[in-house]
């Protein structure tokens, strides 16, 4: 949720750590702040509001230092104000410390530090860290390791923790604690971040970190160790994507330019998946053929639109391989007692792999005995090293809040899963698994097509940017299309939208249709399973009520009733929605631009949702 940055090297710091903020600032915006180690005390800037804010109070009086922390927040414990903006600092001003995460036992510690004379100056959470800190690093004779070690054992919660000290200004101090941390190892430099594209610039050489594991790095050393002090081997890896991936590239904003780059995504996820022999190559999944033959049920759990995904996993897996799956939003799974065993393999579909509600069910999946693939788009992220297997998407770095590319790849993941089991288990022909394949090579020139063919589309959609209510209809697999749709349109454009399978719309959604108000609905593909008739009727029936429809349809399909008919090229039924939701994406975006709302960073919202 918050983005966290440090840095201690030769430069001048508030130069990488602001430059590193900039690119974490999807993690969170509510305020920014930053933390520069002169000798001896430290300078503390932090405004509330959008990093732009802490930009403009920085004037010439920075200091030149070498080293520092920084923090762009997104507000859990105390309201986005200057006071409870991090960094957070100890009574005498010299121990800077910032926070992404929660620490539960935050007012009991808070209880305890005010009976020791402490005096508390913000509504956080964090702010305990650093006044138990200070008391901490005096007991351990100014060693800020030390004190960071017995600290963390102190607290309950989920947390990245940053800290420095005016009197060892170059040693940054972090730990981490089911919330994303990593060291990026430069020449005579180092960086921490949130996410590796806080420092591509500099360097391509990361380190992961372990939940416990505390660093200190100087600009010439990084050393990790656990709680108890113990050394830990250093996990290095290279990046593989470079700095221009997470700019954005002539494009007005990052959704825009990561709706355009869906066709490379999707075709970069399917490479080398059929071996010259027709087999789907899926070595990831780590399991056997009798294992695979051996499964009773799959449970797909996620959030948001990577939930969405998991409902076409549904469709897919169950029409080839005939296995059954569930499909549950992750933060409800654990708090009920789901039937899993050795028998159920559990999806676990995140683009971050960070998502806090989606790692504690791959937790209580694990621990119910459960084999755990996750799908994820991050390379070296917590929910990944915490299951089973992974099948990393190749999305590239997603940075809009709102997920687009992500949710294509993650499809086309769910496919080659779904065409793999069928063809191990014998539920489809060799022939049939190739047929489906060579079809979803096609996928990313459609793509392209609709692309190239979406400018009436945005012209329309300004159109309707005075409504403040959508609602969009899809049956089987387009479904999950409409409700990805309204979930875009809610995230973007504030406007109250809902998807609704068609046939629920005469048991009450009918009520809300009034003259004028817009429907969108998904015209079933392939004719396949002769629904296109119930959606022309669900058509008629709310036009009669008022309704403007939009229909989204392929080529050549029968449209009757609508306003404005968007055209998308033939496929597959089951592979219809990679392409319906572009032109939702589009439509989402661009009600966001036609309502002046900021469309990378949407009210309320931050990407990779660290807390419950
Ligand atoms: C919506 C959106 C969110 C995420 C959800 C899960 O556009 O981006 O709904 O899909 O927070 O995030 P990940 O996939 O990172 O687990």
């Amino acid at each position: 949720m918050c983005g966290i940055v440090g840095y201690s090297g030769p430069q001048s710091a508030a130069t990488p750590l602001i430059e590193g903020l900039r690119r974490l600032e999807y993690r969170g915006y509510d305020s920014a702040g930053i933390a520069l180690g002169t000798q001896g005390k430290l300078f503390i800037e932090k405004k509330a509001g959008k990093l732009s804010n802490l930009e403009g109070s920085l004037d010439s009086s920075l200091p030149v230092v070498h080293s520092g922390i920084g923090h762009t927040r997104w507000a859990t414990h105390g309201g986005p104000t200057d006071g409870n903006a991090h960094p957070h600092v100890d009574n005498e001003g010299k121990l800077a410390v910032i926070h992404n995460g929660i620490i539960e036992n935050y007012s009991e510690l808070r209880k305890e530090l005010e009976a020791r004379g402490h005096k508390f100056s913000s509504e956080t959470d964090t702010e305990s860290v650093a006044h138990l800190l200070s008391d901490l690093r005096k007991k351990h004779n100014g060693d800020l390791s030390a004190a960071m070690r017995e600290a963390v054992k102190a607290l309950r919660g989920s947390f990245t923790l940053l800290a420095i000290h005016g009197d060892a200004p170059e040693v940054v101090v972090g730990v981490r604690r089911n919330s994303p941390l990593v060291v990026g190892l430069g020449n005579g430099e180092n960086f921490m971040a949130s996410d590796v594209a806080a420092f591509i610039d500099y360097t391509k050489c990361a380190i992961e970190l372990g939940q416990d594991e505390v660093v200190t790095m100087t600009p010439t050393s990084v050393k990790i160790t656990d709680l108890d002090g113990k050394a830990v081997a250093p996990k290095e890896y290279q990046i593989t994507w470079d700095a221009s991936a997470a700019q954005k590239g002539g494009f007005t904003h990052f959704m825009l330019k990561e709706i355009f780059e869906q066709p490379k995504a999707v075709a970069d996820t399917l490479i080398g998946r059929l071996s010259d022999n027709k087999q789907i190559v899926l070595d990831e999944l780590r399991m056997s053929a009798d294992e695979i033959r051996a499964l009773k049920k799959i449970t797909v759990i996620a959030c948001g639109t990577a939930y969405h995904a998991g409902l076409v996993a549904k469709y897919a897996i169950e029409k080839w391989a005939k296995i059954p799956v569930d499909v549950e939003i992750a933060s409800e799974f654990r708090y009920r007692d789901p039937i899993i065993d050795a028998g159920t393999l559990v999806i676990a579909i995140s683009q971050s792999g960070e998502t806090m509600d989606t790692l504690m069910a791959v937790r209580h999946a694990k621990a119910a005995g459960g084999r755990v693939l996750a799908i994820c788009n991050t390379n070296s992220s917590t929910i990944p090293r915490e299951s089973d297997a992974v099948l990393y998407t190749h999305a590239g770095p997603e940075i809009a809040v709102a997920s687009t590319k992500a949710l294509l790849t993650q499809m086309v993941a769910v496919y080659l899963i779904g065409l793999h089991l069928a063809q191990v288990n014998g539920a489809l022909k060799d022939a049939e698994v190739e047929s489906l394949y060579k079809e979803l090579l096609e996928l990313p020139g459609k793509i392209e097509q609709i692309l190239e063919t979406v400018e009436p589309l945005r012209a329309l959609t300004r159109s309707f940017a005075e409504n403040n209510i959508v609602l969009f209809l899809g049956r089987n697999i387009g479904y999950p299309v409409a409700l990805e749709g309204a979930l875009k349109l809610k995230e973007l454009a504030y406007i109250h939208a809902e998807g609704f399978a068609g046939g629920e719309l005469k048991h009450g959604p009918i009520a809300l249709i009034d003259k004028g108000t817009p429907v969108i609905a998904i015209l079933p593909a392939g004719h396949e399973h002769a629904l296109d008739e119930k959606m022309l009727s669900n058509i008629q029936e709310v036009k009669a009520r008022g309704a403007r429809v939009i229909v989204i349809a392929e080529e050549g399909a029968h449209v009757e009733g609508a306003e404005h008919i968007i055209r998308i090229p033939v496929v597959p039924a089951l592979f219809q929605p990679v392409l319906a939701t572009v032109p939702l994406q589009v439509f989402a975006y661009e009600m966001a631009v036609a309502r002046g709302n900021d469309v990378d960073q949407p009210r309320n919202l931050a990407k990779s949702v660290t807390v419950e």
